[in-house]
This record gives structure tokens, sequence and C-alpha cells, in this order.
């Protein structure tokens, strides 16, 4: 797809290469919970493009659920105060929840979600990230699935926002300093 320079400085993942990924993600996740069921959870409103990829890929049986939380701070850090702005519907006790997040970066929110989930006894937790940026990290954080680890730089697309614009790009890009400038 053809971008903006004024925007977009170039893209870093392409959504062909995501597919790809996801492909071989969902392989390793149909194995490791082959046998069992599970409950995917999509954090909005970043995860919402690789959750619907990767549900659709998901042959086991399962079912699915949504959470929102906010970490406070400007638009391109995140603050570690972190607030749940929608529960998921369900409990999760004694479940094989899989948390689909878009990007783990300073690691302070899905720090915070994955301990406020565990208190609520589910089987298992476990993690995909869609992108890991570790060089940003503040807490100890390993995501269980990850779908690609980017340098630390500010990407948009495929979900992912800059003052909840550009979700809907195919691609995952890096954004041009020009607009925050
Ligand atoms: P963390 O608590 O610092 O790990 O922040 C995680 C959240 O910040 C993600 O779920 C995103 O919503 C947002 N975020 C972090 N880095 C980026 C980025 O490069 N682009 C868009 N959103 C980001
Ligand atoms: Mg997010």
């Amino acid at each position: 797809m053809q971008y903006s320079k004024d925007e977009i400085d170039r893209v870093l993942v392409s959504n062909e290469r995501i597919q790809a990924r996801l492909d071989e993600l969902a392989e390793r996740i149909n194995q490791d919970y082959a046998g069992r069921e599970l409950l995917l959870v999509c954090i909005l409103k970043g995860a919402v493009a690789v959750f619907a990829d990767m549900l659709r890929r998901i042959t086991i049986p399962c079912q699915i659920d949504f959470m929102a939380i906010s970490s406070y701070g400007s638009s391109t850090k995140s603050s570690g105060v972190v607030r749940i702005m929608k529960d998921l519907d369900h409990g999760i006790e004694g479940k094989d929840v899989l948390i689909v997040e878009d990007i783990v970066d300073s690691g302070m929110s899905m720090r915070y979600l994955l301990d406020t989930l565990k208190t609520r006894k589910p089987a298992s937790v476990r993690l995909l990230t869609l992108l890991d940026k570790p060089d940003r990290r503040r807490v100890e954080l390993h995501a269980d699935y990850i779908g690609f680890t980017i340098p630390d730089e500010f990407v948009i697309g495929y979900g992912l926002d800059y003052a909840e614009k550009y979700r809907n790009l195919p691609d995952v890009c890096v954004l041009s300093p020009k607009v925050y400038m």
C-alpha cells in the first residue's frame, strides 16, 4: 500500500509478513492447547486486528471475551498507572486464558493486567503479543507468543493508533516524527 511520507516514515512489518507469522503462531497454539478449551481475550482497542486474524486460525474449541485498559500518559508514552475501562463479561476461574495484545512496550499495562487476572484463579494465563519492544521494558514481563520483536520506534497501523488514528492501515508502520513534532 502507498502511504503519505508526511504521515508514515516506512512500513515496518507488512501485512503479508504478519499473516505468515500468525500461521506459525496459530499452529503452535493449536498444538499447545490440544485437547483443551481456550478463552481468547482481546485487549481493546489495539489488538482487534491481530485478534480477529488469530481467532480464525484457532481450530480447538474456544470462547472469546474483551477487556479494555488504559494507561494514563501522553499518547506516545505510558505512565504505568493502569485502569480497567471494560472488564471481562464472565469469570475465568478454571479456564485456560490466552490474552491477545497488540504491543508490549514498558510492560506496565500487561504486568498489571496479568497480576489482576491471576487473582481470579484461571487454570492458566498466557500472553500473545503481535509486537514486542524489549528495549523499553520497565518491569519483568515475557510474552509466551511473540509476533515480531521491534526496535524502539513508535508504530501505528494494523490496530495500533496514534491519537486514535491509523488503526485501519493494513501494515505496521513507523509514524513520521512530523506528525507529533
Ligand atoms: P506499556 O504499558 O508501556 O507496555 O504500553 C502498552 C500500550 O501502550 C499498548 O497496548 C499500546 O496501546 C500502547 N503503545 C505502546 N507502544 C506503542 C506504539 O509504538 N504504537 C502504538 N501504541 C503503543
Ligand atoms: Mg493496547
